[in-house]
Order: C-alpha cells, then sequence, then structure tokens
C-alpha cells in the first residue's frame, strides 16, 4: 500500500500539531484515504473482503499508532525546550521582580505598622460600615452635635435593628470604641483603615485612609502624648531634627485637644520636614489631631474614668504619603494608573524595618 507508507513517512517528518492534524485528517478523515477503503468493503464478495479487510483495518491501526505516537514525541520536545527556556538557576542572587510596586499607601502603612509595633502597640480594627453610635456618639457627639455636620457622612438608607443609622465610617475613631469594649484596659493600639466622606478635589477624595492611636493606662498625661508623637515623626520622616508644635485645639473625644505641627523649611520650593518652623524661611505644616481622651468616651468604652486615662492621636495616611514622598494630587493614588505606580510604588522585596530604615527606596 504505497499510501500507506507515504502517509507514515510524512507524520513521521510532521513538526507541529497543525501539521498532523492535517494528516489525520487526509488519511482518517470522513474524506480521507483510509475511509474511502473502507467503503470499498461493502462492495465486495465475501472472499475478496477477507483478505482486503484485515489489511485495511491494519492500515488504519497503522496510521493511528502513528499519529499518536507522532503527537507525544511532539509534546515531549516541546516540553523539553519549555523547561529549558524557562530553567531557573537556584544558586543565583535573588533579583527583586521586575513587574508590579507596592502602593504608597500600603508602603506608609506598613512604615507606621513597624515604628509603632517597636514602641509596643498592636494593630487593631473596625467595620467600614458602621453604625452612628460608634461612629459619633460614643466619641462623644450626640445626634445634635454640630461636629456630626462636618463629617460630610455617607448615610445608608436603612437602620439596623438596634435602630442605629448606618454609615460608612468617617474616621478610625470608632474603633477606639469597640477595641476598649472587645479588650478593656490597659490598651496600646494603632488602626489603619479606610474611611469615608462626601468630598473631593486634588486634596481630598471621597475614600481615603486614617490611623488612629489609642493609649488607655493609668496616670496618662499629655508628655505621653508629645514624646509618642515625637518619637513616630522622626522615626517616619528619618531625621532627628523634627521639631513639633501643639496647638490647643478641639475635638469632642479629646480633652484637652491638640493640633500637631511639623517644622519645614523650603528647599528649593519644596516643603521639607525638619527643623524649627519659626526659623527664617520655615513653618508649621499640620500633620496630626490628638489629645487626652474625654472621660465622656472612656465611659463610653465600658471603662471607669476614674480609673483609666489614655491619649489618641489620628491622622492621614494618604497626607503623609504625599509629605514623605512628595506627591501633590491625592486622586492618583486612587486611578489605578500603571505609570504612576511605576513611578511611585515601591519593590515588593523593600519591606519597611526600623533597621534597614522604614523608607528605603529601591
Ligand atoms: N477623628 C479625627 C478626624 O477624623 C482625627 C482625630 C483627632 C483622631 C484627634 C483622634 C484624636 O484620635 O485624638 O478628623
Amino acid at each position: 500500500m504505497e499510501q500507506l507508507d507515504q502517509t507514515l513517512a510524512a507524520i513521521a517528518a510532521a513538526t507541529t500539531p497543525d501539521a498532523i492534524e492535517s494528516l489525520r485528517v487526509a488519511a482518517l478523515g470522513k474524506q480521507g484515504w483510509v475511509s474511502a477503503l473502507l467503503k470499498t468493503l461493502g462492495a465486495m464478495s465475501a472472499d475478496e473482503r477477507l483478505v482486503a479487510g484485515p489489511r485495511i483495518h491494519a492500515a488504519r491501526e497503522a496510521v493511528s499508532a502513528a499519529l499518536a505516537a507522532r503527537k507525544a514525541s511532539l509534546e515531549a520536545a516541546a516540553l523539553d525546550a519549555r523547561l529549558a527556556a524557562e530553567r531557573v538557576d537556584l544558586t543565583l542572587p535573588a533579583a527583586p521582580p521586575l513587574r508590579g510596586s507596592i502602593h504608597p499607601v500600603s508602603q506608609v502603612q506598613d512604615e507606621l505598622v513597624e515604628i509603632f509595633a517597636d514602641l509596643g502597640f498592636a494593630v487593631a480594627t473596625g467595620p467600614e460600615i458602621e453604625d452612628d453610635w460608634h461612629n459619633f456618639t460614643a466619641l462623644n457627639m450626640p445626634e445634635t452635635h454640630p461636629a456630626r455636620a462636618m463629617h460630610d457622612t455617607f448615610y445608608f438608607p436603612d437602620r439596623d435593628k438596634a435602630g442605629r443609622s448606618m454609615l460608612l465610617r468617617t474616621h478610625t475613631s470608632p474603633v477606639q470604641i469597640r477595641t476598649m469594649l472587645a479588650q478593656g484596659a490597659p490598651l496600646r493600639i494603632i488602626a489603619p483603615g479606610r474611611v469615608y466622606r462626601s468630598d473631593s478635589d486634588a486634596t481630598h477624595t471621597p475614600m481615603f485612609h486614617q490611623i488612629e492611636g489609642l493609649v488607655i493606662d493609668r496616670a496618662i498625661h499629655l508628655g505621653h502624648l508629645k514624646w509618642t508623637l515625637e518619637t513616630f515623626l522622626k522615626a517616619f520622616f528619618e531625621r532627628d531634627d523634627v521639631v513639633l508644635r501643639l496647638r490647643p485645639s478641639y475635638f469632642p473625644f479629646t480633652e484637652p485637644s491638640v493640633e500637631v505641627d511639623v517644622g519645614y523649611s523650603l528647599i528649593a520650593g519644596k516643603r521639607v520636614v525638619g527643623g524649627d518652623g519659626d526659623a527664617p524661611g520655615g513653618g508649621w505644616m499640620e500633620v496630626l489631631g490628638a489629645g487626652i481622651i474625654n472621660r465622656a468616651v472612656i465611659a463610653a468604652g465600658g471603662l471607669d474614668p476614674d480609673e483609666w486615662q489614655g491619649f489618641a492621636f489620628g491622622t492621614g495616611v494618604d497626607r503623609l504619603a504625599m509629605l514623605k514622598y512628595a506627591m501633590d494630587d491625592l486622586r492618583a493614588f486612587f486611578d489605578g494608573d500603571v505609570r504612576w505606580l511605576d513611578h511611585y510604588g515601591f519593590a515588593a522585596l523593600d519591606v519597611p524595618t526600623l533597621s534597614g530604615g522604614v523608607g528605603v527606596r529601591a
């Protein structure tokens, strides 16, 4: 059978899956020559069929077997080629991955967690969908309190089972209440997370990130707060000359309340944190809100304010990132533009550590 020899030779010479498939169709397909031979069996006499039948079936078997064998050897060769091409030399030194980077918000959050972990703070969390008791009332902002109006709150249409209005939390401060209620005292926590306000321009986005700090213990006073913030800001900005200015302020949940500024100097038109803000060419910028926790808040947290005192602080993570890494448009943080991330992102293996420098850039 000349056709059989030709087909087997062609199969042996085929180098691609497509070539094998067209050879299969040409032989075994509906119009193929093996199928055509099979059809001739019907018109034969019984004797003729006895001779021709086994030969035709044997040809079909031979073609099928040759196709399968060639396919298997091509696949094995392809796998070998791929293994050779993707070979990884595990003895080479580790290199950072070439694609993908850590978003500045994640980076700064990791830096903050690292700094506060070193000071003995644990990380606490709370829900982003909050009720108005945790977000406002327990923080000494009863329903008629004017501070509620300042928060541009996103409310949900329905109340929860306890009849409380539901909202997207406007700050991370409700985590103070949740942690006091869940863990009691003493406490040392930070709570980083997303918060929401109906506000949008170059420095405000409807979703942004805050970090809250809370310390509850006995005989806590403003000195503890100032030392903690100074230590934190020096570690964060990686400078020893960070100067703090505490300005009297008002927050419903703290008494007394302070706004905390850091001194900066103008270098090539840019604000660089460090030094006395009152020095010529310098200035102050606000970085934190803080204070000694209001007695009413300690009580809402289920603790006795005569026994337990504390301090708290809150700040914007995105804002800290903008200050430290000189970025000027907050909206770009959440655009998901890969080019922006390529520029401002951090190498995935560059995990912040105090010993290595929390913000080292790849
Ligand atoms: N919750 C405040 C805000 O969103 C920030 C803040 C101020 C938090 C003072 C605090 C604090 O814990 O003590 O604007």
